[in-house]
Order: C-alpha cells, then structure tokens, then sequence
C-alpha cells in the first residue's frame, strides 16, 4: 500500500487542479448521490434493521432540576411486547460534540434539565415500547433550578476550558475605558438571542447490533468516528469493537457531531438483549433531549472618531450551558477579526443553567455573535451619518487586528462594493421610516460576513481497478452538504476520469478517518486528503507508463504525455491503491484564514400588523475557489435562511417555571419555510487561497448564517425606526 501525505507549511503555488483539460471542480454538479435519495434507495438511519428488530423508547425526566425516587416498572414490564425496561445509568449521560473530554458529573438519578433521558423501554415495536413508556411511574424530589439565563447573568464565570485554543476566552488590548471616553461617538447597547433547536429534517436514530464481540451501528451522525471513541469510552470497549455506519445523513448541523442519547441507548438495549435494537427520537425528543445552540446575552461597545474610523470595540458575552460541560457559545469570535481598532476586549462568560445541553449549532459562536456585532456597526453607521458599507470600508484591517498574523486570503472589502452595486444600495434612503407602499414600510439592511477556515486532520483511501474504476473510501460523511459530489468531481479531475467512474464511499469508521462533517471544515479537508492521494497515483501512473508525471495529462481514462497515450486499466495491475492523508500545518497556525462575504436585504414591514416579509436578497461571498457552484450556492441559501430564522422566528422555549420545552415541534418552533423566503441571489467571487490547502479553498457551509440575521434587523430598523435587540425579532416587539 502506498501512502501519501499534505501539510500546509508552504504556499501551493500551483494546484494540480488548474492542469485539468476539462474540469469539473468549479462547475455546477449535480449531487451524484441525487438519484438515490429521490428513489428512496439511500437508506437513512431508521431504515435499517430487520428480522428480530426490538424498539427502544426513552423515558423523560419530568422535572427540570431534581432527583429520582423512585423508578417503578413493574406496570410497563407487563404490558403486551415489552422486552425490558433498562434503567442503566449510562442512559442519562449527555451527548454533544465535547462531552468526551468532560464527562459530566451527574450521578445515576439526578436530574438536571427537564427531559433528560432516565430510563429506556423496548418492546417489539415502536407503539408498544411508546406505550409502555408512559406506563412507566416515577417519584422524585423536586430540586430548586436554573431556568432563564436573565436570572442568573451576575453568576456568570469564565468558560472552564477553551475549546481546542480556538475559541479565545478573554483577549484584551489597549486601554478600551479610556479610549471609549475619548471617542466622538459611542454605540453601548446589550443584544439577547434565544436557545436555538438545530431541527435537522432526519431526527436522531440509530440501529445498534451486538454479535457478542462486536457493536455495529448504524445512524444518523456527522463524525462516526467521534460516536464510536464516545461509545466505546462509554461501555468500556476497545474502539475496534465498535463499527459506526453512516452513508446517508439528512442534516445534523451540529446536533449529530457526538455522541447523543439514542445511540446510547440502542447500544446499551443491544447489549443487554443480545438482539437489534433501534432508536429513534420522534421529533419531540429532538427537541428536548440531543442539544441546542446556547442563549446568549452580548453587551457590545463601539467607539469611533468623527471619520468614522473605529477606536474601541469590547464584546463581552455570557451564554449559558448546564454545569460542569465545557463547551460554551464563543459569540464574540468574530469580533476578534473583523474590524481594526487599537483598543480591543472580548469576553465570554458561562452561566449555569438547568437547560438541555448547549452544543455546536451551525456557526458556533459567529451565527450569533455577528447578530450583535453587525447590528452595532449599523447604529455606529447612523450616529456618524455615514453609510453603513462606508463604515465598514473604513475599518478594513491590513492584518489580523489582535495578533498582526497576516490574512491567508480577504475579500470582505470586494464583497461588500460587489453585492452593494448589485442590490442597488446607493438607491436607499438612510432615513428610517420613509420608505412605504401602502400599508407596507420598506427598508434596506446590509451586513458583513465572516467564518473561520478551519482544517483537520483526515485519511482517505483512493484505488484504481483493473477496469480502470476509481474509488474513495473514508469515514466522512455527506450531510447533504454534497460530499459525495464533490469528492467525485476531485478525483474525476485529478485522475481524468468520467465522474460516473468514480465511486465514493462515506460514513464507515472502518474506512479511514476524517475529521467529519462539522465546522465548515469537510469539504477542504476530505478533499485535500483525497488529493495528496490521486496526486501520488499520478506520479505512480506516470511511472508504469514510462513517463515523468509532470509533463503528463490525464484525461479521458488515459495518461497522455507527448507520444504515449496509454488508458490507465492498462497501467494499473490488479489495482492501484493509496491511501491519502492531510493535516494542519504552519500556515494553517500562522496565517489568518477565514472566508467573507456581505448581505444585503430588503425587509417589508406591516405597519398595521407588524407582519415581516423578506422582499429581496443579495450575498456575495470569498471563499478561495468554490468546488462545486451548486452545491455551495445552496449551502449559502441554506445558511441565509438559518439566518432570517434566527432573526424572525426561531426561538427555543424553556417554561421559566420548570425549564420545560414548550415548543417541541416544527409546528411550534419555526423554521422559515419556502413561503417565507424569497430569492435568493448568491455569487461567489473568483478567490484563490494558496495558504489553506492544495485546493486552494476554504470553507463554506457557515458562511451564510453568518451576518445574515443582522441585515434583516437592520433592514427592519430601516423600515421602521425600530431597533430590536432582543432576537428573535417578533411582531409583539416592534409597535
Ligand atoms: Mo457544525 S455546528 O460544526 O455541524
């Protein structure tokens, strides 16, 4: 077997992907992975299992903060079908993304947020274990809990841990007391967001199977790898005793990074019964008992010089997250890089709260933290009565503000002159509140967009048959983020084959390990493993047909280099194979690399009923080269519209009573639907990041949640001379 290996410590000068005779990296493919999902033929996690499938139904904790007395199961053992009542301890242990590094605390019958998986049933089918389920009878003590981040904010503390060093706890620089007094004019205000519910349309499943030796899951996960290690941790097996499959993954965004509580539970059932055992969360579950993005309250100050150039920004947040878990909302991770300013602080806090954990939700930390920021930079805007674009023209930094490391690659200022130009921005009125049609009062918002590229370290393994088929086989997953395709179309391009020669093959962690899909990161890193792996198939092609790889051209199932032109079934023997492999290097450490871009948006606001409407919408994005048009045009609507949710509609409600979700359902947590959303106009701009990796990319599938609430809000204020900063912004809050 041959290996070979990328790290980032030098620029790519070139990449092999410019030298494709007809390629296909750029272009707009269509999934290859299409045809399967629309036929039904791609299995989704509850689909699986047959035969002496047994069905496992969790018991909820009905309280928000206490202890279990007593657990009586002597009624729902006796019901019809009932296989066991399983009280394990193991059951109620938390899942989420970080919860391997920091076991929670827990004992076996306290409860900590209302919800909370306490015991599963599993009978012969899904009605009769949900039957049993409620048959199951509980006493407990009621303890006094935490349900509402306002009460607790003079708690707050500092996050126990930063995440990976990438979060950034508390930076500070210069003297931001002394400089906001100097300042011309000042912008301090506080911004609140809510619990978010990341509702991916394939709720949590899992069918576990245990042969005595070996567990074999199937799911719906992200990183299968990160399940598995959080799985054997939690039973006490050796990792190569545990197998995690997941080929088809209907969204996650975050909930689906680590190990939740169905796969768990269907581990621990399968165990116990020696037969399959499947999970499946109905929606309801979803909501109360796999994670939610953290609530947040931001306090921001700006200060700027009478030309509007930036002399002070200071973000302190606190968000909230059940005691003893390390992670927490980094909201104020953009602020570090997004404007220059000498006098800087940026802050986060924890406070304890007795919630469902709070875990990654697509653009941790950014998606929320540039609601405040941006919304900030729009008040500065109108109180210097300069333009908002102007404004952040103005504070373009030539190199990392905080730590002077240069930019890998920034076009912010290129996105916000482009998507200005083509919404149309010079047409709008600065004034708030004059804008009207009828009943409807029109405004115009705009907003930066900032994500961090980030990179891990993954395998892959890429063979060529003796029929001259090509194959990629790794733990990755495709989340519907087009994985699959992308992968294709990399190989095709590299190895000039016809993309319908290409087979991959994601989600199985007895395939070598990625860095799954999570953090923007999938794309580039899947795909700069899958490239170090063709770009030594062709020197090994090169080889077996007598000619130096460099001056050769691959295109057509055939390696062309002056007179020889030879198919490449002929060169390869019984199959080519090398596993490919990348990993963060110098430039990943020492550049400052991050993908922009900037909306702009136009908002029609009732002004009888307050009603909000999305009338028109521009983004324009720099993200290095873009792999695939499509796939990444629709991430970025994907990503907007989680950005008007977040602004308009999407809230998850605790009872500040008793801490229990009130809204459990997509009929009662709203996600915007198609009615709600109208085109929407993306472009990318062309971008080459010679830093990032030999794709020369960066990451996208966050960018688009990123600003894009705060140009809603702003709109919002443009129409009707309303500032709100308490998200989301409902119609009760606006006359
Ligand atoms: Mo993302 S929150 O890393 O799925």
């Amino acid at each position: 077997m041959s290996e070979a290996s990328i790290t980032m410590d030098a620029p790519f000068e070139r990449s092999l992907l410019d030298t494709a005779p007809a390629p296909l990296v750029g272009t707009s493919v269509s999934r290859v992975d299409g045809p399967f999902k629309v036929t039904g033929q791609a299995r989704y996690a509850a689909e699986h299992g047959s035969g002496d499938l047994a069905y496992g139904m969790l018991v909820r904790a009905p309280v928000g903060s206490g202890r279990i007395d007593r657990l009586d199961t002597a009624a729902a053992e006796a019901m019809p079908g009932v296989l066991a009542v399983i009280t394990d301890a193991r059951l109620i242990r938390n899942g989420g993304d970080f919860a391997g590094a920091a076991a929670p605390p827990h004992g076996s019958r306290d409860v900590v947020y209302f919800g909370q998986p306490i015991a599963l049933v599993v009978a012969d089918s899904f009605e009769r274990a949900r039957a049993a389920a409620s048959a199951v009878r509980l006493s407990y003590e009621r303890k006094p809990g935490v349900f509402d981040l306002a009460e607790v904010l003079d708690s707050a503390e500092p996050p126990t841990n930063d995440i990976f060093g990438l979060f950034l706890i508390h930076t500070e620089q210069g003297d931001v007391a002394g400089a906001l007094k100097q300042a011309a004019v000042v912008v301090d205000e506080v911004w609140t967001t809510p619990s978010q519910s990341h509702a991916p349309m394939e709720p949590h499943a899992t069918v576990a199977q245990w042969d005595g030796r070996r567990l074999t899951l199937h799911g719906s996960y992200q990183s299968p790898v990160t399940t598995r290690d959080q799985l054997a941790t939690l039973l006490g097996l050796e990792t190569a005793q545990v197998r995690v499959l997941a080929p088809f993954v209907g969204g996650g965004f975050g909930s689906k990074l680590g190990l939740m509580p169905e796969a768990a539970a269907a581990a621990i059932a399968a165990q116990r019964l020696g037969r399959p055992v499947k999970v499946a969360l109905p929606r309801q579950h979803v909501f109360e008992m796999t994670g939610r993005r953290p609530a947040t309250h931001q306090r921001l100050r700006l200060g700027a010089d009478a030309d509007g150039k930036l002399t002070t920004i200071a973000h302190e947040t606190i968000t909230d997250q059940l005691e003893g878990e390390m992670f927490f909302e980094p909201a104020g991770i953009a602020t570090h890089l997004l404007y220059a300013a000498p006098n800087r602080l940026v802050d986060h806090k924890v406070a304890r709260v007795n919630k469902l954990l709070g875990v990654s939700m697509r653009a941790p930390g950014e998606g929320v933290g540039q609601l405040s920021l941006e919304c900030a930079m729009d008040e500065l805007a109108e109180k210097l009565d300069l333009d908002p674009v102007e404004l952040r023209l103005r504070n373009e930094p030539e190199v990392h503000p905080e730590t002077g490391q240069a930019f890998s690659s920034r076009s912010l200022a290129e996105c916000l002159r482009v998507g200005a130009e083509r919404f149309g921005w010079t047409a709008r009125n600065r004034a708030p509140g004059r804008c009207r049609d009828g009943e409807w009062l029109i405004g115009h918002g705009m907003a930066a967009s900032a994500r961090g590229n980030l990179f891990g370290p993954a395998k892959v393994r890429v063979r060529i048959d003796a029929d001259g088929l090509a194959a990629v086989e790794t733990e990755m997953t495709d989340i519907g983020t087009g994985t699959y395709t992308i992968l294709s179309q990399i190989v095709a391009d590299l190895l000039g084959v016809a993309l319908d020669r290409v087979e991959v093959r994601l989600g199985d962690t007895d395939a070598p390990t990625s860095a799954g899909s999570g953090g923007s990161w999938g794309a580039t890193t899947a795909g700069s493993a899958v490239y170090a792996a063709c770009e030594k198939l062709r020197v090994m092609l090169a080889e077996a047909a007598g000619v130096t790889s460099g001056n050769a051209v691959f295109a057509d199932g055939m390696i062309v280099a002056g007179e020889v032109r030879r198919p490449l079934s002929e060169l390869v023997g019984n199959g080519m194979v090398v596993d490919g492999a990348t990993a963060p290097g110098t430039s990943n450490a020492h550049f400052s690399q991050s993908s922009y871009g900037a909306h702009f948006c136009e908002m029609r606001v009732n002004a009888v009923t307050g009603e909000m409407r999305v009338a028109r919408w521009n983004s324009v994005f720099a993200a290095g080269r873009i792999l695939n048009t499509k796939t990444a045009t629709s991430q970025a609507i994907g990503g907007i519209v989680f950005g008007i949710g977040g602004a308009l509609t999407e809230e998850l409600v605790h009872d500040v009573r008793t801490g229990k979700v009130v809204n459990r359902d997509l009929g009662e947590y709203h996600v915007p639907v198609h009615a709600d959303i109208p085109d929407i106009d993306v472009l990318y701009l062309e971008e080459r990041d010679r830093l990032a990796n030999p794709l020369l990319a960066k990451g996208i599938g966050e960018l688009g949640v990123c600003g894009s609430g705060a140009a809603v809000a702003n709109a919002i204020y443009n129409a009707t001379g309303v500032r709100v900063r308490d998200f989301p912004i409902t119609l009760d809050k606006l006359f």
